[in-house]
């Protein structure tokens, strides 16, 4: 790969893994929030920024209940805050994560403590002799590359194992670039096809999940433009050459940010139009040849 794509890559990476520790203090600051993931929203539950904490417990259940009888050993890849571990093992399983980001995985031990191991590494690299019964993404899987992932799965898992998935992926739709994020859905049903697995359950959660959006965009147009504004009209009253300066040497990269976050476009309405949320339990095929 050339070295500015190593670079670029890099970059991407790093202002990903920023982001989520942000959402991360963020969230649990303001919201009391203790999950990454997006929200799990019943018909029963007003779609509300004051009930998402209730939506992410609502989520964990769901992934939690698709958890197959028999299961005593998890690796939990991309552990976040930790919380889903936490639940797994005070509901008795022995639980393991994965974690690349050392500020989450410092939270993830403090919750944590020496009833789980948190590997700080990202999955691609992990390396071991540890065995798992099943082998959990909980909206963590777009972030590995789709090859190294079951490779590494199938690896970790011991024969007759689970791989359970639950996290949205691109429809093959034509237009979306606003919203980032998701394996191609044909592709990944491409992929798992030439691996030892074994479809389980393949469900459609995206209508569940897509109003997490919607109150993101509220919270963008109600709270977070309204301050930049003011903000900037503070600058520019206080500051107004330095102000103009600024405006003009990151016009590129102020209008990205407008258009990314500020556009309106990121809606449930487009959710559901370009990505598809899912939930896959596959069992790993006994190929008798687990190292
Ligand atoms: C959206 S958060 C979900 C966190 C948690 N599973 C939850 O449901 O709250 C994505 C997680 O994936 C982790 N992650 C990102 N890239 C990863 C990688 N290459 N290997 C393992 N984990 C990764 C992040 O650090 C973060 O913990």
């Amino acid at each position: 790969m050339a070295k500015s794509n190593v670079i670029d890559k890099q970059k991407k990476t790093i202002s990903r893994d920023v982001g989520l520790e942000i959402a991360a203090t963020c969230g649990k600051y303001f919201l009391k929030l203790e999950h990454l993931h997006y929200g799990y929203w019943t018909n029963d539950l007003e779609i509300n920024i004051s009930n998402l904490h209730i939506a992410q417990e609502n989520y964990t259940d769901f992934l939690v209940s698709h958890i197959p009888d028999g299961v005593k050993t998890i690796l939990d890849v991309g552990c976040g805050l930790g919380r889903i571990a936490k639940k797994l093992i005070d509901m008795g399983y022995q639980v393991d994560c994965v974690s690349p980001s050392p500020f989450l995985s410092e939270q993830a031990r403090s919750l944590l403590g020496d009833t789980s191991r948190v590997f700080e590494c990202r999955y691609e690299q992990l390396e071991g002799e540890n065995r798992y019964d099943l082998i959990l993404f909980g909206e963590s899987f777009q972030y590995i590359p789709l090859e190294k992932a079951l490779e590494k799965t199938l690896k970790f898992l011991n024969n007759d194992g689970y791989l359970l998935i639950c996290d949205f992926f691109k429809k093959h739709v034509k237009g979306d670039k606003i919203l980032k994020g998701g394996h191609k859905l044909t592709k990944f049903y491409e992929t798992i096809s030439h691996y030892p697995f074994e479809l389980v359950k393949d469900l459609d959660i995206t209508d569940k999940t897509a109003p997490n959006l919607d109150i993101l965009d509220d919270a963008m147009k109600n709270v977070v433009q309204p301050v930049l504004h003011s903000g900037l009209r503070l600058l520019n009253s206080r500051y107004p050459l330095t102000s103009k300066f600024l405006q003009w040497k990151y016009r590129k990269r102020i209008n990205k940010i407008y258009e990314k976050y500020l556009s309106g476009a990121k809606t449930s309405e487009n959710f559901k139009k370009f990505k598809s949320y899912r939930l896959f339990l596959y069992k790993k095929i006994d190929t008798g040849t687990n190292e």
